[in-house]
């Protein structure tokens, strides 16, 4: 598939219903996901919808390498969710035996798409899984990430990344 990328230098790797983004619309910016939901699709009067822009895997993407200037990245964060679970259709679920190598590989994706010196921001609840396990996944360390932790409240942490290029030592995990 050819792919249109003119302006478009900010990847969302897996938009969801958006509900982070301030303008969902964002004209540089090209959003992808797994699926398609329309309106209403979470029932209770709810008015969200999934509409990316291209149905694409992130394990997987159909884009060069470095092409974009910003990646975002939120995956599922839960693998334990029943069939008909309303977190299961907002978020979508980790596949409890292979989430591991589905988001090692999904990171491998947003790197390579990355421009050098590009930033991912990874997004992760560590209400099941450890963040701590997750970034041995991604293919640097962060560069920094928040350090409050208000368990009762929010287990939610943004991480920056750069992607620093190879000449500099950058790629390592130092
Ligand atoms: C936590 S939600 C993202 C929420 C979004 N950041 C927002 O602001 O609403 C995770 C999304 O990842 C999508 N997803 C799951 N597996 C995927 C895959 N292999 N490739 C692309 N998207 C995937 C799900 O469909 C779900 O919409």
């Amino acid at each position: 598939m050819m792919l249109e990328l003119k302006n478009k230098f900010i990847l969302d790797a897996c938009c969801g219903s958006k509900a982070m983004w301030s303008n969902k619309n964002h004209p540089n910016t090209i959003y992808i996901d797994i699926r398609k939901e329309p309106k209403g699709y979470r029932g209770y009067g709810r008015k969200e919808d999934v509409n990316p822009d291209y149905i694409m895997d992130f394990r997987k993407m159909e884009f060069p390498d470095n092409v974009f200037k910003l990646v975002v990245f939120e995956p599922p964060h839960l693998s334990k969710l029943g069939k008909t679970s309303l977190f299961r259709k907002t978020f979508g679920c980790l596949n409890t035996e292979t989430w591991p190598v589905d988001i090692k590989q999904a990171f491998n994706e947003c790197w390579r798409v990355l421009e050098d010196y590009g930033t991912l921001i990874f997004k992760w609840s560590d209400s099941e899984i450890p963040f701590k396990k997750i970034l041995k996944l991604a293919p640097a360390k962060p560069l920094f990430y928040n350090t409050t932790n208000y368990k009762a409240t929010s287990v939610t942490k943004w991480f920056c990344f750069m992607k620093i290029a190879r000449a500099i030592g950058g790629f390592t995990k130092t």
